[in-house]
């Protein structure tokens, strides 16, 4: 009986031995310390052992069951310490990598000028205003003095919703609207999409205008001259080279366009400027008295000036961008320059 106490000590030991796993350990301590364990079973058979060696064999087999007992325990505790360390050097975070970052955003250079825009005429005592992107025909067209079927309408290539529903080709609808609704003085600008079925270097099919509308008694094309060279020359800075040129629009009576020396050949003439050395950048005149009519506006009266720009020109001219196309890319190495 002593020898089998010898053997299974050795046995219990060399398995524990080779045990890894937290589970193999605990069948060992359930193969041998277990109720029906070998180690308790051996004690059962006490009876069977010689009287004169009880006392010995009971000694043996308890020093045996607290080593096996110390052992099992040191062998978990040493298991439960490999997995952690195990899972230290899997999980690791190098804590001295430089962190990613959060790259701040910015304003796309087109808000960035039609905010400029809308504070240089707040300073001038313009309030601002928005209208519908889809608009009746009647207020894109008809009441602007560009009846069905007139040639003017050729002047503005057209994306029609429905026979008398369009994605607005201009901003100038939103003057008939402001004037339906109240009566002069009028001082508004009115930023917005605008839609047209063009696509070049420097014509996008959505793009940005800017509509800006005074009326009042006594308003003459001086003042619209004054207010648009003043504006012109505050976004521009004090020496850029502009001209009116006539020009013709339904809705004005007579009309101008403002060109401005092309900053991208210096007025050498290139692709953006069509060679010309100008670009233009927008269009005005004073209000047609249809358009007054149409409104409810007594052209013995009152008199106004219109104008409407083109928000990506602007941009293009103050940054040196020679493709309109990349305002609307959203390449990131692009827009971050402004
Ligand atoms: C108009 O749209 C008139 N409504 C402007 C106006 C308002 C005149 C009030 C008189 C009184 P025009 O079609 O020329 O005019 O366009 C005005 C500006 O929009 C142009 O000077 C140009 O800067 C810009 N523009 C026109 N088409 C495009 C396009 N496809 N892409 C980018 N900009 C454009
Ligand atoms: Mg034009």
């Amino acid at each position: 009986m002593i020898a089998d106490l010898q053997q299974l000590e050795k046995d219990a030991l060399a398995e524990l031995k080779e045990a890894g796993a937290e589970d193999s350990i605990l069948a060992i301590r359930t193969k041998y310390l277990g109720r029906k364990g070998l180690l308790t079973s051996l004690l059962r058979n006490i009876a069977q052992v010689p009287i004169d060696e009880k006392p010995l064999f009971g000694k043996r087999c308890n020093e045996v069951k607290e080593l096996l007992e110390t052992k099992i325990e040191e062998a978990l505790k040493s298991q439960a310490q490999n997995k952690k360390e195990e899972i230290l050097a899997r999980d690791k975070i190098d804590v001295t990598l430089p962190g990613r970052g959060v790259r701040p955003g910015r304003v796309h250079p087109v808000v960035q000028i039609r905010r400029e825009i809308c504070d240089i005429f707040a300073s001038f005592g313009f309030s601002v205003v928005e209208g519908p992107e889809v608009e009746w025909d009647y207020y894109n067209f008809e009441a602007l003095n560009i009846p069905q079927d007139h040639p003017a309408r050729d002047m503005q290539d057209t994306f029609y919703i429905e026979d008398n529903m369009v994605l607005r080709t201009h901003t100038s609808p939103v003057q008939v609207r402001i004037m339906e609704k109240v009566n002069p003085p009028v001082r508004i600008l009115s930023p917005g999409r605008v839609y047209r079925p063009d696509s070049d270097v420097s014509h996008t099919p959505m793009f940005h205008q800017i509509e800006g509308l005074l009326v009042d008694q006594g308003i003459s094309f001086a003042d619209l001259k004054g207010i648009l060279t003043a504006f012109l020359k505050k976004v521009f800075g004090d020496d850029t080279l502009l001209r009116f040129r006539p020009s013709f629009f339904p809705f004005t009576e007579p009309s101008a366009e403002v060109d401005i020396r092309c900053v991208i050949c210096r007025g050498k003439g290139c692709r953006v400027c069509g060679q010309s050395g100008w670009l233009e950048i927008l269009g005005s005149g004073m209000v047609d008295p249809a358009v007054f009519k149409n409104v409810g506006y007594d052209v013995e009266v009152y008199s106004g000036f219109a104008f409407g720009l083109g928000l990506e020109r602007i941009a293009m001219l103050k940054y040196g961008i020679s493709d309109i196309r990349l305002l609307f890319e959203n390449d990131i190495r692009f827009l971050k320059q402004f």
